[in-house]
Order: C-alpha cells, then structure tokens, then sequence
C-alpha cells in the first residue's frame, strides 16, 4: 500500500518534512511549491534558529528547560506548555537532521557559533553564512529535494498554485492546483499545508510576495479551525525605506541600541530588558514613539550599530553580518558610522490553521506545519528564531504521525464566523493592505477594528477576489474578527481601548459554509 502526501510548500517545513517522508518506500510525496524554491519566508531568515544541543554544543549553563521557559515567557503565558516542551526537546534532533542533509551552521572553534537574541536568557542561536542562515538551509534542503527528484523518489512541480484541498466523505482525497495556467487534480491521502504566512497582509512587511495566506484560505474552505489569528507579529527594526529590508534582532544581540531622533535610549524606560526585551515590547515600544514624536525629537527611531563596530573593532560588522552589510551600503548607508532609521514591519503570524502536537489539523488527513499552523508554541508573542525550529520540529512530527498510521483528527472549540453582509464594494488589494495596517496593526482599537471590518465585509460580499486575493481577503476579515473579539491586550495583540488583561480564552474559528 503506497500513501500519497501532497506537501504544498518549499520553505523549511515543507522541504524538511519532504525529505523525511520521501525516506519510506511507502509514501510517495509530491511537493507544490507556487514559486521558485528560494521564495519563501524560509530563505529570508537572518538571525538563526534556536535550539539548546547536547554534547558540550551549548552554552555553559544553558539548558532546553530555558529554553522552553524563555518561549513561554515571550508568547506572554499564552503558550501550550506540552507543545513548547516537544518544540524545546526536540530541537537537536532537528539540527542533526538538518546537518544530516548538507546544513553548515558558523562554527567558534569546534563547537557552534551561538548568537543572542531578544528574551533569550543565553546565547543559543545557531547560524549560517553570518545572517543568511535562511538561504543557507533552503539551498541544502533544495538541492537534497532536487537530488531525489531526479532520481525519482519524489515529484517537485515549482509554479504550482494550491487552489483547494479536496475531501470526500468530510477527508482529504487530494488536492486541486494551477499549474502552466491549466488546473490539475492530485489525488492523494494526505496534505501537508507548509505554505507559510500573510505578511503581504500589511503594508509594510519583511516578508516577501508568496507570504499571502493561501494555506489558510484553503483550510479555511475545507473547514478546518483556525485560531489565534489575532496575534500577528511585527518586527521592530526593519528599515524604514522602500522594501523593509529587516534588520536582524541579533544585531541587538551584539549590542546595537535604538535611538530616537534627539540620540537618546527610549527602551530602558519601557522593560527593563531594553532593546532585548521580547519582540512585541520593544515593536510597541517604537510604534508609540513613532506615534507621539517624545522629548522633541520628531518620532523617527534608529538603530544605532556604530557602538557594536566601536566595541568590536573596524571589520566587525562586515565579518558578522555580512549580507546586512552589503544591503545596507547598497541602499546608501554606512551602518559603521551612520544610524539606521527602523520601524516595524509585519513579519511572522502566531495563528493559522490549528492543530495537535502531530500537525493534524481537524479536517481527517489534512495536516498543516510552520508559520501556516498554529501549534500553540507561541502563545501571543513568538521568541525569536522558533519559527524555523517550529517548521523542522512539527513538520517532522506531522511526517511520523502520518507514516504510523494517523488516528482521528483532533476536536477544537470553535466559533462560527458570521457570513460579509452588507454593500458590496470592489477589491483592491493596496487598499486591503493600508486599511489592515491602519487598524490591525502594532496598535488597534474597536472604532477602527470596526471600521475595517464593515469594508472587509464589503469586498467578502462583492465576491469579485480570486486567488491569492482572496486568500489575502479571507485572512483579513478573520484577523479583524479576532482582534475585535479579544478585548483586552496582550502579547502582539494591544488594544489602546483595552490595555488591561481580562484572560480571554483561545480565539478559534470554523466556516460555517465549509465544503464537506
Ligand atoms: P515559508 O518558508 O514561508 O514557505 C512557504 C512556501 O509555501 C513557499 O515555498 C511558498 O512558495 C509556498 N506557497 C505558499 N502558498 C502556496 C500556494 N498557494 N501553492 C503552492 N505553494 C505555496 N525565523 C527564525 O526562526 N529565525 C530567523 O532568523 C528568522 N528571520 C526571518 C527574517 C525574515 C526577513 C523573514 C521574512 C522571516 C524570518 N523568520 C525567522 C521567520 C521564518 O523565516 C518563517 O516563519 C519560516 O521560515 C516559515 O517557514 P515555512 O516553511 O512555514 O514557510
Ligand atoms: C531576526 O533575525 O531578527 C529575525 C529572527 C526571527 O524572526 O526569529
């Protein structure tokens, strides 16, 4: 008996979980992926991927215990403790088995080179290339890909645009997608959703083009849950010019500090963590000072790294973060004797499609990994560099529980999202785009939640979005939704109307006009 997997997605999730699968003569795993394999959020990754090893590869004292309880810390008490614990525990396995298909990570000496991030209590970021681990794993993982494909122990089909997943008797029997501009069906057993997030939601973003919410439009049609949609979280220093090139958080690692306009620190006065402290904080801690213009200065923040290139030496920078050193100078800064201006950029969303702690979603056969899912590791807030070891820890479990023999898919509470009513108003996505960072941005309130939400239903009733548009749409309206539903602030999710915490439970949402 062969089962046929169906990974829709090429970043490290999709890849990871690909390459494991395709290692059982059982399984036969096709791979889509709707554009080359180097776009996707996966490549773009700078800073690292978090993971405590064993065999003196840690830092002195560092334990995965920490690890899991700097993670819960961060994601602001919402995280699942048992999902946190797997993604903590089971990091090493995942950088062995990256390492196993061609992964080099920087080395110090014998051991790893760990990195410092925001709200890590030690050094304990693997990287590749200096800031390029993204690029580093997707190149290893794609070229192991492209190596079984020729030889046949896998289907790749890149330009492959997932349409829907299609069930029968309320299960997974395959998948519908466009591919040369025809549309195609697959029949499979299984579908892994590993398509990443929905940065293209906002306008400002670090994410790039593909991030556009397709896996959860095509949940969300098959009927799966979704949930905590409400957290979606904004990178505190992306440039602010044209294309948001993100600045890495580990450039605060090694001792960068924000400014604003009339040079002094502002985060000492916010957390006692100051540039550290965990990434909603410090987004925040900048977006407010953007908004009120403090003490004067005129509301701009900068990254100041010449302290980091004063305290290590001429050449550091270069050395460290050398693709940030060739980007920076290329848009016509010296980060070694200039300060950066930053703002804060959509870059990673919490929620999506939820699921257990095998990647099973509520939809039989249906499967879901990455930024795509929502396994509950991150509670309100992800910690910096999880989300990579997210994709390989959950991607590789979804794999083991589909190859043991996948039991029932798990029950979620969730609530019927009410069908767009109202007038009916064409689509445009920049405007989509403008109105979600007006009103579901960094800072929200209910007046513009609401406001957001009646023209949300507008486009939804006109009906007129296709494709990616409307995945973007979908998306949207169910962001609003949760963001107006959780009265209360908390992690990524700040409402000035409601500053205080009034522990609402899990937001979680069902279609009620789902296809069965
Ligand atoms: P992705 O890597 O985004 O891959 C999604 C894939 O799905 C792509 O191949 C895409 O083409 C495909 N796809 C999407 N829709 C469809 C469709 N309809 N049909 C077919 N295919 C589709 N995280 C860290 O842990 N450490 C970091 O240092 C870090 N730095 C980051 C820097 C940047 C600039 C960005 C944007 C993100 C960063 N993140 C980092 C977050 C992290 O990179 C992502 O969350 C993670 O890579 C997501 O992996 P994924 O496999 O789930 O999805
Ligand atoms: C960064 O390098 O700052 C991004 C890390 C992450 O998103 O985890």
């Amino acid at each position: 008996m062969t089962t046929r997997l169906v990974v829709v997605g090429a970043g490290i999730a999709g890849l990871y979980a690909a390459l494991l699968a395709s290692e059982d003569r059982g399984t036969h795993v096709t791979v889509l992926s709707k554009g080359r394999l180097e776009q996707s959020n996966t490549y773009y990754a700078q800073g690292g991927i978090a993971a405590v090893l064993g065999g003196g590869e840690a830092a002195p004292g560092d334990t995965v215990g920490a690890h899991a309880a700097d993670t819960v810390a961060a994601g602001a008490g919402l995280s699942d403790p048992e999902a946190v614990r797997v993604l903590c525990a089971e990091a090493a396995a995942g950088i062995a088995g990256l390492r196993r298909f061609g992964v080099q990570f920087d080395a110090a000496g014998p051991a790893p080179a760990l990195g410092l991030e925001a709200a890590h209590s030690a050094p304990r970021i693997l990287h590749a290339g200096g800031d390029a681990t993204g690029a580093g794993i997707s190149a290893a993982l794609s070229a192991e890909v492209l190596r079984r494909a020729r030889a046949g122990l896998l289907t790749l089909r890149t330009g492959a645009f997932l349409e829907a997943v299609e069930l029968a008797s309320g299960a997974v029997s395959g998948v519908r997608f466009r591919h040369d501009g025809k549309e195609h069906r697959l029949r499979a057993e299984a579908v892994l959703l590993a398509t990443g997030g929905a940065g293209q939601l906002f306008e400002h973003t670090t994410n790039p083009s593909v991030a556009t919410a397709d896996g959860l439009g095509a949940a969300w049609r098959a009927g799966a849950v979704v949930r905590d949609l409400e957290f979606f979280q904004f990178h505190p220093t992306a440039l602010a010019v044209p294309g948001n090139l993100l600045i890495s958080e580990a450039v605060r690692g090694e001792g960068a500090v924000l400014r604003d306009g009339t040079g002094r620190r502002f985060m000492p006065d916010v957390h006692p963590l100051a540039e550290l402290a965990p990434r909603d904080v410090v987004a925040r801690g900048i977006a407010q000072h953007r908004a009120a213009g403090r003490d004067g200065a005129d509301g701009e923040v900068y990254l100041d790294a010449t302290v980091v290139e004063a305290g290590q030496g001429a050449g550091f920078l270069a050395r460290r973060f050398p693709t940030l050193h060739r980007l920076t100078a290329g848009l016509g800064f010296d980060w070694t004797s200039q300060w950066l201006p930053v703002a804060p950029a959509a870059h990673y969303w919490m929620g999506g499609v939820a699921t257990d702690l095998n990647g099973r979603t509520s939809v039989p056969g249906l499967y879901a990994a990455g930024e795509a899912a929502a396994t509950g590791v991150h509670g309100a807030n992800r910690l910096a560099s999880n989300s990579l070891l997210e994709g390989l820890v959950f991607g590789a479990r979804a794999v083991r529980d589909l190859q043991a023999g996948a039991g029932p898919a798990p029950v979620f509470a969730a609530l019927p999202l009410e069908p767009a009513r109202g007038e009916r108003s064409g689509f445009d996505r920049m405007e989509l785009r403008r109105l979600m960072s007006d009103a579901a941005a960094v800072l929200r309130d209910g007046d513009r939640l609401a406001v957001a939400a009646k023209q949300l239903d507008m486009w939804q009733a006109r009906g007129s979005a296709t494709g990616e548009d409307a995945n973007l749409l979908q998306a949207g309206r169910l962001l609003v939704a949760s963001a107006r539903r959780r009265e209360e602030s908390v992690g990524a999710h700040f409402r000035t109307d409601f500053q205080h915490r009034n522990h609402t439970g899990p937001v979680a949402w069902i279609n009620p006009g789902a296809a069965s």
